[in-house]
């Protein structure tokens, strides 16, 4: 018998006791009680301490300092790996930032006036439609594009601008759209915004800027071109579009379109407390799921939010 179903036997056999004080002479009574109850007390003590021992004993020994055994087999690791788009993503930014960009990082929740009236939508403007994305119960905007950041970034650079310098930043971020989910569209997305401000910034300059960009990430010489478009952040806008490389399918007939950009509205420039007359920039911004799907002759968007193993493998 071990030693608690011991203690719990005499524990039992003293309640049985109990049952004698109804016979025992009144004057006598309260010793034998007292007596009765000390003894209750002490064992379980002794129960407790039983079972303590009991638990520790039974506690597997491990030896932490035992050498490993010669022909023992390590058990194979399975490791994660970099999500494709955040590999991607690196790559991008590492020639940004060899071009002697800043790098800031968007924010995922963001407000009406970053989203809207700092980059020149007022109230009611129609412009605002084509951002139609969600909103929290607390009325926070998870953003539609990564533009939203691009007054922190004017303010937060702006003292570069004083010192004779450039504002040279680009943004990456996670952006949000209330979309009918397809091949080509995604709830979810990222994009790399990008913002340059300096004294004599000239059109041609974004577009020296951009066409080196896509070259160095597709590491070949590319053709580009614009075509008309609108954003109320820039005057004026357009799309840049590059011809699709022959090495990636292309035909030399296809043009595709890779991001919006413009001059930089003066009112957004104002907004951020940077004197329009004074100085000039430009903006852009695009999509990384869209550079990434013409690199990898990718078709369907939607993988990448999938994850599925058997896609995210052959990275
Ligand atoms: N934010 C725009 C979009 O997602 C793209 C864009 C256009 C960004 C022009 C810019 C810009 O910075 O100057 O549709």
């Amino acid at each position: 018998m071990s030693n608690i179903e011991e203690i719990k036997k005499k524990l039992k056999a003293l309640n049985a006791e109990y049952a004698k004080i109804k016979n025992i002479a009144l004057e006598e009574r309260k010793a034998f009680g007292i007596k009765l109850n000390e003894k209750r007390s002490e064992l379980q003590r002794e129960l407790q301490e039983a079972i303590l021992t009991e638990e520790t004993e039974s506690i597997e020994k491990i030896d932490i300092t035992a050498p490993c055994a010669p022909n023992q087999k390590i058990p194979e690791i399975k490791r994660g790996s970099h999500h494709p788009l955040m590999m991607e993503l690196r790559r991008v930014l590492s020639i940004y930032s060899h071009m002697g960009f800043n790098i800031m990082e968007a924010q995922q929740l963001d407000d009406e006036f970053h989203m809207f009236e700092s980059l020149n939508f007022p109230e009611g403007h129609p412009a605002r439609d084509g951002y139609d994305t969600f909103r929290t119960a607390e009325g926070f905007i998870p953003p539609a594009h990564t533009s939203t950041m691009q007054h922190r970034a004017l303010k937060r650079y702006k003292k570069d601008l004083e010192n004779g310098g450039q504002i040279a930043v680009v943004i990456p971020g996670r952006v949000f759209r209330n979309e009918d989910v397809d091949a080509t569209h995604e709830h979810t997305f990222y994009q790399c915004e990008g913002v340059y401000v300096g004294k004599d910034t000239t059109f041609a300059q974004m577009l020296g800027v951009l066409k080196n960009f896509f070259e160095a990430y597709y590491g070949q010489n590319l053709n580009i071109k614009t075509q008309p478009g609108y954003f109320p952040f820039t005057e004026p806008s357009v799309e840049l579009l590059i011809e699709k490389p022959k090495t990636l399918g292309g035909k030399g007939d296809g043009w595709l379109e890779m991001l919006g950009c413009g001059m930089i509205h003066p009112n957004v420039l104002k907004m951020a407390g940077i004197n329009p007359e004074k100085y000039k920039g430009f903006a852009w911004g695009g999509g990384i799921d869209r550079l990434v799907m013409l690199k990898y002759g990718l078709n369907d968007v939607r993988y990448f939010e999938s994850g599925k193993l058997d896609f995210l493998k052959e990275f």
